[in-house]
């Protein structure tokens, strides 16, 4: 970390989604490795002392099971109602933070691998005034296509990186960002708003097994992953590796 007190770190949680793609079970509330999805997605985020506050946005009509036992895996936790969109559900989740927070991680709640040295390196980079986008390195090689699937070009994959979440922003720049609702629209991701504002952001480098849990193909990898990590026998990795 950076020198000067520690910040205050507030962490938007959307898992208000359908799981359309998981044949419309929704992924927080899954059972993975004997617990719900979301308490493997919460966890690196509540070990650590930075973290005051941590607001989980579900969809409205989970909202009063959610909150029978959400909030008590941990004090700093609340749920709110999630919105439309996921964007929507992020800005629900980011006001419902209070205002004393200096940084906002955002986090999906159907990416149970986080670890918490991801979560560290993001509130480092978004330290820095900056945001900070966990991911990785593209490893395959690249194709575009035309609508036939005829190949256009072979772009360089070496500036080319995947996007993962968490992102993590200085707190005022993503309240800003969020208020516009065209732009909300528009927006693949957290860090497309902030970069569409003209705020530097950068990638931090996050891990390659910090799966989105997608399709029900997804469940019995992630379990894999979560048992190996339990485990503690991760190869080891040094951050640069992936090429
Ligand atoms: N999400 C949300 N509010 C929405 C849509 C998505 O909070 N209106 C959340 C999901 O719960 C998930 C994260 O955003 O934690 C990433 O979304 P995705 O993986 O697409 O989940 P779903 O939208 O649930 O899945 P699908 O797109 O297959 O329906
Ligand atoms: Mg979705």
């Amino acid at each position: 970390m950076a020198s000067g007190p520690s910040p205050r770190v507030g962490v938007a949680i959307p898992a208000a989604g359908q799981g359309r793609r998981m044949g419309g079970r929704k992924k927080p509330f899954l059972t993975l490795a004997g617990e719900p999805l979301l308490v493997h997605a919460l966890r690196p985020f509540l070990a650590l002392e930075q973290v005051r506050h941590v607001v989980v946005a579900v969809s409205e009509e989970d909202l009063e099971e959610a909150r029978g036992w959400v909030p008590a895996l941990d004090s700093r936790v609340t749920v709110v109602a999630g919105g439309t969109t996921r964007s929507d559900s992020v800005a629900n989740a980011v006001q419902a933070l209070p205002e004393t927070v200096d940084l906002i991680l955002v986090h999906d709640a159907a990416r149970p691998l986080v670890s918490m040295g991801t979560v560290e390196r993001c509130i480092e980079g978004a330290s820095r005034g900056e945001g900070a986008v966990a991911g990785w390195p593209a490893t395959d090689t690249l194709k575009e296509v035309d609508a036939q699937l005829r190949i256009l070009r072979t772009p360089d994959r070496s500036g080319i990186w995947h996007a993962q979440t968490p992102q993590a922003f200085p707190a005022t720049v993503l309240r800003r960002v969020l208020e516009d609702p065209d732009l909300r629209a528009r927006a693949t991701d957290d860090a497309s708003l902030v970069e569409a504002a003209g705020i530097p952001v950068r990638m931090v480098h996050g891990e390659p097994d910090n799966l989105k849990v997608t399709r029900p193909e997804d469940l019995p990898v992630a379990e894999f992953l979560l048992a190996r990590r339990r485990a503690g026998d991760e190869p080891a990795r040094a951050a640069g590796e992936g090429g």
